[in-house]
């Protein structure tokens, strides 16, 4: 296993008292939704430092179109909601999270709704709507397709408005900082004050997925999966990495980048159309376009290799006139951007990387296994999606667990109080002798190799070459300490893909979204997490036991 690689401690050079200082209670890294709830629920209590790579409002959850899952429907229940959110996690789901999770959404839905956020309406009630997996009308939207934007939109102004929280924008943060095992804060550089060292009594990790891993990805460009990478670096468990979503509908136009046709279109009615036009879902899965996701992704992905097919087609053209535009707006305009009508064609999609269902192993309160580092959303693996995600429950987790960080860290910052010097943290790698080869080929190459032998179907051979590949690339990128953010993304990718192939690799078995070739049952055996940390001789995989408790249904 590489050890140049998962030996790398720190991404940069740095000697403490050559910076500058800042000191807070609470560090939240990322401004996603559950990074900014977290930062709201922590403000409460005590001061809190946001830091962002981009814009504040930039982030994956922008560009979420369907919406929060929440079982505030008068047909609906949190204990549907948990057979549901159970059914699509394969026995890898934490059944207390689950139940903590949907009994806690509608009550953050309410609260959003206080704070200003314009829910779409049917009459005077919220408008449900339907998708992948669930067994109700219970998903809540925005502008039809543009409910991240929304949220984002309510959670900014909030976080903007609070005094207790100060924002960094365009601030990369390049490594956590750790002194005798506990997180003590984050290694960060700006363009303009170069490199900073934040110091916090709780660090909150809410730095999002690593999409950009893969040539085809729903996600926005800074999916570069550096929460995850800093988080191994530092000694935290990865759990179950191969875990990597696929949302079976993203636009395919040959050139062009993917773009998110929402699961809720197939909610409204839309069907899947194969190479000879003929609905392929319903001899696949009773429940048909509504199947989960893993389900309707290797269902596209079988008729397109029999077909010899780029892609399928999706169909609305059965919607009555003018329904699709008036549901859908934003997925009609990038229809139109491209010439589709979708009133009178076919939409062609495929399968793109979507959401890492694994990630950093937190308990129920969003504890890591490092003293003083928190982890939330995407980055974290919370137990909730097991091995596959229910559609919309994402954003759901990011509220309630990002408000969960946020008390739990503000707990934390009020019992342990505020450090006021700088600990004596350094860093110097000497220069490395070795060639230099090209980040961007490297980044190509690595996005590529990643869709072809670790996407929608794996195989024990193709993953060991990709692990062969990863390792001999990382000798030659790994060894070198670099200056800018776009290096340290490409360096941070490489870590992630590995995690991902070799979690892969250890998985010999099939189950939710981890499909291998050479072992398509799921085996019982297999109903454990794959761990992944960092070892002074290696990467080191183990597996630990699935919690079980008392699955209430009432
Ligand atoms: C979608 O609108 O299909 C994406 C929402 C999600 O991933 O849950």
């Amino acid at each position: 296993m590489s050890t140049t690689l998962v030996r790398r401690r720190y991404l940069t050079n740095f000697e403490n008292h050559r910076l500058p200082h800042l000191f807070t209670d609470v560090l939240v890294i990322g401004s996603g939704l559950a990074g900014l709830q977290a930062a709201i629920e922590a403000a409460a209590h005590c001061d809190v430092l946001l830091v962002t790579k981009n814009a504040v409002d930039q982030s994956a959850t922008a560009l979420a179109q369907g919406g929060v899952a929440a079982a505030t429907a008068p047909d609906d229940s949190p204990a549907l909601h948990a057979q549901d959110t159970q059914a699509v996690a394969y026995g890898l789901g934490h059944e207390d999270v689950i139940l903590q999770t949907v009994h806690a959404g509608p009550g953050c839905v309410r609260e959003l709704r206080d704070w200003g956020a314009r829910f779409d309406l049917k009459g005077e009630s919220i408008a449900f709507g339907r998708e992948g997996g669930h067994s109700r009308a219970r998903i809540v939207h925005a502008q039809g397709d543009a409910t991240g934007r929304e949220i984002v939109r309510v959670l900014v102004e909030r976080a903007c408005r609070n005094r207790r929280i100060r924002i960094f924008e365009n601030c990369f943060t390049i490594d956590l900082l750790t002194l005798d095992g506990n997180v003590v804060g984050a290694v960060t550089y700006h363009p303009k004050y170069g490199h900073q060292m934040f110091w916090a009594t709780t660090t909150i990790l809410a730095a999002g997925g690593a999409g950009r891993v893969y040539r085809e990805t729903t996600n926005p460009v800074l999916a570069t999966g550096d929460g995850l990478a800093m988080a191994f670096r530092a000694g935290a468990i990865l759990r179950d990495m191969e875990m990597m979503q696929f949302h079976p509908t993203t636009l395919y136009v040959a050139g062009a980048a993917r773009a998110l046709i929402s699961e809720a279109v197939r909610g409204e009615g839309a069907r899947l159309l194969n190479a000879s036009g003929e609905r392929f879902m319903p001899a696949y899965d009773p429940a048909a376009e509504l199947a989960p996701r893993d389900v309707v992704s290797r269902a596209i992905a079988t008729e397109m290799k029999r077909a010899q097919s780029a892609c399928v087609q999706l169909d609305v053209r059965h919607f009555p006139p003018g329904h699709f535009a008036e549901r859908f707006p934003n997925i009609a305009r990038l229809c139109h951007d491209f010439d589709i009508d979708p009133q009178n064609d076919l939409i062609p999609v495929r399968p793109s990387a979507h959401y890492l269902v694994g990630g950093v192993a937190v308990d129920i309160d969003t504890r890591t296994n490092l003293p003083g580092l928190l982890a939330c959303g995407e980055v974290a693996s919370s137990g909730l999606h097991g091995a596959n995600r229910l559609a919309s429950n994402s954003l759901l987790e990011g509220l309630v667990f990002g408000k969960r960080a946020g008390e739990v860290a503000a707990q934390r910052a009020t019992s342990n109080g505020r450090l006021e010097r700088p600990h004596a943290i350094s860093h110097l790698l000497p220069q490395s002798p070795r060639t230099e080869l090209d980040l961007a080929d490297i980044m190509n190459s690595l996005r590529s190799v990643m869709s072809r032998n670790v996407a929608i179907e794996r195989s024990g051979d193709r993953l060991g070459e990709t692990i062969e590949i990863i390792e001999f690339v990382s000798r030659y990128v790994m060894d070198k300490v670099f200056d800018d953010p776009q290096a340290w993304e490409i360096q941070n990718m490489l870590t992630v893909a590995l995690c991902i192939a070799v979690g892969a690799a250890t998985r010999c078995e099939s189950r939710g979204v981890h499909y291998r070739t050479d072992f398509p049952q799921l085996d019982p055996e297999w109903q454990r997490h794959i761990d992944l940390r960092r070892g002074e001789e290696g990467m080191q995989a183990s597996t630990a036991n699935v919690p079980r408790v008392e699955f209430e249904t009432t």
